[in-house]
């Protein structure tokens, strides 16, 4: 599914799967998927997309990449890491405005990675302002003769998708190994290209009998910015493009396209109270380092899931830990 696709090493895989305390007495058993360590340039989920997204790149002859993101994007900096690993020039397209101090978080990262950073003055929420900045810039590269590999708002494209997909085969094989199959896969959502690429990977496997439609675990988006919760139907749409490029003869109902918008609080990065309990939970509870915008809100959804009642003592259930901390020092 997976090796006729243009492929950079990037990431450190398998991550590890870990126990956690169950987030109630009678809650399920609770397991990490610790895709915060993935190892490029600090770790989070982006790694697994820009294996294949700068794949496609490198096959394309690309000198440069150029992404976009809120101005603490840590796609922006995994991007930086990626194009310094590679040998390929980066331009970060982000919004707000030029730190008047010293970069912090994301920002002093990307600029170590080597990054040339492109403020835009854009509200953090404003997408389609960055992305037309993202296309002036890459015509320009473009015209400078550095075919630059373009990549979207967090690498949300079928192919970055692709590596949720392949992220969904090597959980499941983790919990088959640990004797299990667990009843969801929660994770935090944004731009939804990592929400679909493990719906992608679940069609592919009940598409292939390894693993069975009525026992398949359900997955669960927890919606951090509007984006995703307004876009339910494109998930389903980019997951089946995913599963086009894998080859695969499957596609994704759109019933399966779950996204709990009720965790995101007043905005995207505007931190809320159980969001902050999380990320202390995580914290003293496994060492486990979340952040506002991403995995501590994301993390809330899943133990807030789990205070409804929603599963049994007898399941179990994942949350991939996609990363962020470097937003705590922001
Ligand atoms: C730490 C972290 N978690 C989750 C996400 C959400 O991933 P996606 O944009 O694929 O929905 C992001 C995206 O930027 C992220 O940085």
């Amino acid at each position: 599914m997976f090796d006729h696709l243009p492929r950079a090493t990037l990431a450190t895989l398998p991550t590890p799967l870990e126990a956690a305390d169950r987030g109630s007495a009678d809650g399920p058993r609770l397991w990490i998927k610790r895709d915060d360590l993935t190892g490029l340039g600090g770790g989070g989920n982006k790694a697994r997309k820009l294996e294949f997204l700068c794949g496609e790149a490198l096959a394309a002859q690309a000198k440069a990449l150029v992404t976009v993101g809120a101005a603490q994007s840590n796609h922006c900096r995994m991007t930086a890491a990626a194009g310094s690993r590679l040998g390929l020039e980066v331009h970060l397209v982000l919004s707000g405005d030029a730190p008047v101090r010293a970069p912090t978080g994301n920002q002093l990262l990307s600029t170590m990675f080597g990054a040339q950073m492109h403020y835009t003055g854009a509200a953090e929420s404003h997408w389609g302002e960055l992305e037309i900045a993202r296309e002036a810039l890459t015509d320009e590269l473009a015209e400078e003769g550095l075919a630059p590999g373009s990549i979207p708002i967090g690498g949300s494209t079928a192919t970055g998708a692709v590596g949720y997909a392949l992220a969904f085969v090597e959980l499941i094989e983790q919990c088959a190994a640990s004797g299990f199959v667990p009843r969801a896969v929660a994770v935090t959502s944004s731009s939804g290209g990592t929400h679909a690429g493990l719906l992608a990977g679940r069609a592919a496997l009940i598409a292939t009998g390894r693993l069975d439609a009525a026992t398949a675990p359900d997955v669960v988006a927890i919606g951090v910015a509007k984006g995703v919760n307004l876009g339910h139907p494109d998930v389903a749409a980019l997951a089946d493009d995913a599963l086009a490029l894998m080859q695969v003869d499957a596609t994704v109902d759109p019933e399966d396209v779950e996204v709990d918008t009720r965790w995101l609080g007043d905005d995207y990065a505007e931190p809320t109270v159980a969001g902050a309990a999380a990320i202390d939970w995580a914290a003293r509870r496994g060492g486990w380092l979340m952040d506002p915008t991403y995995s501590g809100k994301g993390f809330s959804g899943m133990l807030g899931q789990i205070d409804e009642g929603r599963w049994t003592a007898d399941d179990d259930v994942v949350f991939i830990h996609t990363g962020g901390w470097p937003a705590l020092f922001a």
